[in-house]
């Protein structure tokens, strides 16, 4: 890289993950201006409040689902983190036109974009969902199933187009498959909100966590400063060899439900004991990463574990809570 500054834009900056990697980059020396595009159909004004007195930092609200909008966007950018879309597997199942139409239809709109604007390499926001029934723990980049929701399918056809950008046009990229990220920012009010946020507000209520099924589902949760780690090094890495690769981004720790309950039983002193529902359809059972490769060819090394990143996210949770009271 030069002594230049590097303009970058974030889609989806108003989101979760988004605005927390907005928060990094500006903090980040390397970098000039930081704008973000999004159309706050699942993000919130709050998220970038603290930016917007910051003259480094543009906001454009606008849809990744208008191709003109996208070509605007970039305009003076060098690098972009693509992370707008429509999450949530049961929103898919709800409303699975919408999802593929945000979430490939958008996701073509900014790599074509780019190529039109000559962007020098696009981060995208993949999914574990990606594999899908593939029966393999822990999961390797490689080895992908069938799809099991919408959501999925979206996720996975990104996948797709991206590589294929590439071999078509050259446009570099970086696909990072994020496995259940949680932390600051993430809503817990909101009809299609995950699953800690959820147990973090029942806590905070002393209200009994709802678990669907057994609770000895598990996931790879990541706490949201690995995932904006990930971006960062995916942004900055002058290694060629890791260009134009997809990415499992996660802790490589596998924690149940039960775990979770049991850790915020332990974070808080309360013995709230969790009531079970029916098991959702479209989720997988159990969700583990294998992030060598990342580790070797980006660097990337988790800073926080499950039960630290959750002692925090219930902190964040119970300021939240004082401020909208
Ligand atoms: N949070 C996770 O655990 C997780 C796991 C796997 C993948 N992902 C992916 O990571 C990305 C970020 O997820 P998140 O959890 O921060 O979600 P989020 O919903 O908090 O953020 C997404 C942002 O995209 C915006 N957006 C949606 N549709 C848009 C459109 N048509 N035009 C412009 N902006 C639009 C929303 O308003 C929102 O601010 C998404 O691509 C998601 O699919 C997230």
């Amino acid at each position: 890289m030069t002594d230049q500054k590097e303009n970058i834009l974030v889609t989806g900056g108003c989101g979760f993950i988004g605005s927390n990697l907005v928060s990094a980059l500006l903090a980040d020396e390397r970098i000039g201006l930081v704008r973000v595009l999004d159309n706050l159909s699942n993000g919130y004004l709050e998220n970038i409040k603290p930016f917007q007195s910051n003259p480094n930092f543009e906001f454009l609200e606008g849809d990744i689902c208008d191709y003109n909008t996208c070509l605007a966007a970039m305009k003076d950018i060098h690098k972009v983190s693509h992370q707008a879309a429509l999450g949530s597997v049961p929103r898919s199942i709800k409303d699975p036109m919408t999802t593929d139409q945000v979430n490939v239809g958008g996701t073509v709109n900014i790599l074509h974009a780019a190529v039109e604007q000559k962007i020098d390499r696009v981060i995208l926001a993949f999914s574990s969902s990606t594999y899908g029934d593939h029966p393999g723990l822990p999961k390797v980049e490689d080895k992908i199933g069938n799809p099991l929701s919408p959501y999925a399918v979206s996720k996975a056809t990104d996948e797709m187009y991206a590589s294929v950008f590439q071999k078509t046009y050259g446009l570099n990229y970086i696909g990072l498959r994020y496995f259940n990220v949680f932390g600051p920012n993430q809503r817990h009010d909101n009809p299609y909100a995950a699953v800690i946020p959820l147990f973090c507000q029942a806590f905070l209520e002393d209200r009994s966590p709802v678990i669907f099924g057994d609770g000895e589902t598990s996931r790879d949760f990541t706490y949201v400063d690995n995932a904006v780690q990930a971006n960062m090094k995916a942004l900055f890495t002058d290694n060629p060899d890791a260009l134009n690769q997809v990415y499992n981004v996660a802790c490589g720790e596998r924690t149940t439900l039960l775990d979770i309950v049991r850790y915020l039983q332990e974070i808080t002193g309360k013995e709230l004991k969790p009531t079970h529902e029916k098991e959702r359809t479209g989720d997988v059972r159990h969700s583990l990463a294998d992030i060598s490769k990342i580790k070797d060819l980006l660097g990337y090394d988790p800073t926080m574990r499950v039960k630290e990143g959750l002692k925090k996210a219930y902190e964040w949770y119970g300021s939240f809570k004082l401020e909208t009271q």
